[in-house]
């Protein structure tokens, strides 16, 4: 396939024809070098040679889409108490670290498109659970013409569920902290998935064979250990998320 007929296939369809390739995944943005989730991450993680940036996203109290680890502001910005209870106007005043402003998923999609790079969007829906939140990210994706170039993915399979019905073409993915019995296949199926993302430590060779099997990606997170980098590239995964994209960049050889 030539560069060009690669280059107008949607993230969707590169998951399953691009098997035995490992993305880089910069989990929030470049989180080992930069305050997390912030537009110096993003840069950075770029730089570094991530193939996706990985960021979170909440609702504010007049229904922007934040980007932001926690329902609350005060670990990783000047401010206190919960996102949803602050204004966009508001959220704007505030420090997320050097000097970084907080950024809104629209603002975020249409920076990564000029750079032709994969977002990695994580519905945070728990504790705080955001009414309306799956399409809200749908119809923000869908706006600045993104939908071939996203994955979508939650710890709340419902919402992962709920982007796939609003909009079946956007990649999505179910994350979790376990081994569940059949390899992620039966919580992957149940949303309509494409991908399964395991934490690191519950990967194992045969269940990414199996996950592949029933055509599904396997994308775990999050590690910038050299060793279970090591490991998880011997075990077929498929994209990896890590603090330090530069580490896996080069335990891959350094190209993109
Ligand atoms: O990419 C998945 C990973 O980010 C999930 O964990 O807590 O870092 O959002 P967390
Ligand atoms: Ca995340």
């Amino acid at each position: 396939m030539t560069q060009a007929a690669t280059e107008r296939l949607s993230l969707r369809e590169r998951l399953q024809r691009e098997r035995g390739r490992v993305w880089v995944v910069g989990h929030r943005g470049a989180m080992g070098y930069c305050p997390e989730n912030t537009l110096v991450s993003f840069e950075r993680g770029l730089e570094l040679g991530a193939d996706w940036i990985e960021l979170d996203v909440h609702l504010s109290a007049d229904g922007a889409l934040i980007v932001i680890h926690d329902e609350t502001l005060d670990r990783t910005t000047n401010g206190h108490g919960l996102v949803r209870e602050h204004t966009l106007a508001q959220l704007r005043e505030l420090d997320a670290g050097q000097g970084q402003q907080l950024m809104t998923l629209p603002e975020v999609l249409e920076w990564a498109r000029a750079k032709d790079v994969v977002v990695d969007i994580e519905i945070k829906n728990a504790p705080i659970f955001y009414d309306g939140i799956s399409e809200a990210v749908v119809d923000v994706v869908k706006a600045v013409d993104m939908t071939d170039n996203v994955i979508v993915i939650s710890f709340d399979h419902a919402a992962v569920k709920g982007v796939k019905q609003r909009e079946p073409k956007i990649a999505t993915g179910v994350l979790y902290a376990c081994r569940p019995t059949d390899a992620g296949i039966g919580l992957a199926r149940a949303t309509g998935a494409d991908a399964v993302l395991p934490h690191w430590a519950y990967v194992t060779r045969e269940d990414v064979a199996l996950a592949h099997d029933a055509g599904l990606a396997v994308a775990p997170w999050a590690t910038s250990d050299p060793t279970i980098l090591r490991n998880l590239i011997t075990s077929g995964v498929d994209a990896i998320g890590t603090n330090h994209p530069d580490v896996l960049r080069n335990l891959l050889g350094g190209q993109r």
